[in-house]
């Protein structure tokens, strides 16, 4: 079978949003469409990945993105192995490639890798034969996750293109906030920033986003409010004074919710801190919470990457 141009990703990795084109992204989400049905259906498994080796390599903890990844493989007939290195015991550069080496060496198709450095996982891309795909690198870009929230949004509101996104909380050490700010516009969104000074990135308008400090200003009239996790672990020191000041000030609640769009929808990507980020309630209404559809969309969107990446090896074999 060979490539026609429109079924034909012009990317031999997913490392980020940045470079993806609107073809590209859409590209992805109606893939994903389908894999929503595929995995909703009691018989979720098909054979398209059928003898292809799926490697799961993550250097830092993860619970939904790896799991998905890896329901994502076997519904796809794949073969997939699960490596967890403890981030500790990683000694970073020299140590990072003897493993995608040592890796490289048992031939596997797709290669999904999280790392706690920003740009490991494109280092390692360039030393491996498979198909990678960045599942989070530090504090850099998280695609997958930019792609399930614009499933997402697309399957509840129809459209990306034109809605106004507040991305909400600790935007400094988010890679989520950054490949969604790139995917966003990329599709025609308009994305608001909003977090205290200490938790935004220098110079944070130079993203060509608008930015606020404060939630009622920055939720004025939004059709979609994203909150982020305080990330703990990339803090050295303290960025906010308190968790119960970070609640009042910058935790989703209904009443700031009130200032947005009167039907505006919420989103995180998990794992929450309720209570810190957002009020526990809200987070579980469904009417206004895509929550719950995130994870469901990350299922099916980690199912149209690896389809995608492995067509051209796919169609080679049938050729
Ligand atoms: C995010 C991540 O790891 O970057 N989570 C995820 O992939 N579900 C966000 C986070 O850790 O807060």
């Amino acid at each position: 079978m060979k490539t026609s141009p429109e079924t034909s990703f012009p990317h031999r990795h997913l490392l980020g949003i940045e470079g993806l084109s609107p073809l590209d992204i859409t590209m992805v989400l109606d893939a994903a469409d389908g894999y929503v049905d595929q995995s909703r259906r009691v018989d979720k498994t098909s054979d398209l990945m059928k003898g292809l080796t799926v490697i799961n390599l993550f250097f830092e903890n993860s619970t939904r993105t790896r799991t998905s990844f890896e329901a994502a493989a076997k519904r796809l007939g794949a073969d997939v192995i699960n490596m967890t290195v403890a981030s500790s015991s990683i000694k970073k550069g020299e140590t990072l490639i003897d493993t995608a080496m040592t890796l490289n060496a048992m031939h596997p198709d797709v290669l999904v890798v999280r790392h706690g450095n920003s740009g490991a996982v494109q280092l390692l891309s360039d030393k491996v034969d498979g198909a990678v795909i960045n599942a989070g690198d530090g504090r850099h870009e998280h695609p997958t996750q930019a792609l399930l929230d614009a499933l997402a949004i697309r399957r509840r509101v129809g459209r990306l293109s034109g809605l106004t996104v507040a991305i909400c909380g600790d935007i400094a050490h988010s890679r989520v906030a950054r490949s969604n700010i790139q995917l966003l516009q990329i599709m025609g969104a308009r994305v608001r920033l909003i977090a205290p000074p200490t938790l935004l990135p220098p110079k944070a308008e130079r993203f060509g986003v608008e930015v606020f400090t404060d939630m009622r200003g920055g939720l004025h009239d939004v059709d979609i409010v994203m909150m982020l996790r305080l990330q703990l672990e990339r803090m050295q020191g303290s960025f906010v004074p308190s968790v119960r000041e970070y609640f009042r000030y910058f935790g989703l609640d209904r009443e700031k919710l009130s200032y947005a769009k009167p039907d505006a929808l919420v989103m995180h990507p998990g794992p929450m801190n309720r209570g810190v980020e957002i009020d526990s309630e809200l987070a579980d209404d469904i009417d206004r919470s895509l929550i719950r559809d995130q994870v469901e969309m990350g299922v099916a969107v980690r199912m149209a990457c690896l389809d995608i990446l492995t067509r051209p090896l796919r169609e080679g074999v049938a050729a």
